[in-house]
């Protein structure tokens, strides 16, 4: 199921935490290693503890909710208060989408107006967001608007406790804004992450454990056979 759709009641506050393996993903185009970076929405704090595994010299975690994870600031990300902050290298966040996207789009603006020079954002979107003719001026039409990291996992965002593999619908990319002194214009660029995507296995044990699970079998004596790792876990 995807966390934008509108057939499900929405967790207050768009409350999603991102699982780590996504920050893993922007970190191999972009070196976080040393960055001060400013996450605005941190929920939980996984995306913070995620950034900082990554080298982050420092990640200053806000968010409009205090949850009691140890963040630096309550702030609304998208008020006119500034953060005790002096300075970041980037905003990076998994922003909350509201209704048809609209507070995505607000924070994609209100992280433009906040960005230093030179500086970057990076928010993590549905893949298609950039398709919207009402969004072309965070996109196509940013002078800004510098890459696209699009996943080739799908993210679980709500994990089943009925033993039913999560089967997510949904597609996601980072999308990432550079404010540069160059008055050089460069066209976005399309890249792709994890390097090595996780194929998943064919288990579904709802339709027939025994031919499932020997599919399973099957499956990973085929990749240790072309050489491959045989499971690999997430
Ligand atoms: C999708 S969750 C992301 C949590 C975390 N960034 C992560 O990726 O695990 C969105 C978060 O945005 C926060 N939020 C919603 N509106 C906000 C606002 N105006 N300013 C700051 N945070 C906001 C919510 O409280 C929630 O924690």
């Amino acid at each position: 199921m995807g966390k934008h759709g509108t057939e499900y009641a929405r967790v207050e506050r768009d409350l999603y935490p991102t699982p780590s393996w996504v920050v893993g993903a922007v970190a191999e185009h972009l070196d976080l290693r040393g960055l001060t970076v400013w996450e605005p929405a941190c929920g939980d704090g996984g995306m913070a503890a995620a950034l900082r595994c990554q080298g982050c010299a420092r990640v200053y975690a806000s968010d409009i909710v205090d949850r009691g994870a140890g963040q630096d600031e309550t702030l609304d990300f998208l008020s006119a208060q500034n953060p005790k902050l002096e300075r970041f290298d980037l905003i990076c966040t998994n922003p909350p989408f509201g209704q048809r996207g609209r507070l995505a789009t607000a924070f994609i603006e209100v992280g433009l107006q906040r960005l230093r020079t030179p500086g970057l954002l990076a928010l993590l979107l549905p893949c298609d967001f950039d398709s919207a003719k009402t969004c072309a001026r965070c996109f196509g039409d940013c002078p800004h608007f510098a890459a696209k990291i699009v996943l080739r996992e799908r993210v679980v965002w709500f994990r089943r406790d009925d033993g039913i593999r999560a089967a997510p619908k949904e597609n996601s990319a980072w999308f990432l804004w550079q404010r540069s002194p160059l008055r050089l214009r460069h066209a976005p660029v399309i890249l792709y992450a994890p390097a090595n995507a996780a194929v998943e296995l064919p288990y579904d044990g709802n339709v027939d454990f025994d031919r499932s699970i020997n599919a399973c079998y099957a499956a990973i004596r085929d990749r240790v056979a072309a050489g491959g790792r045989g499971w690999k876990p997430k």
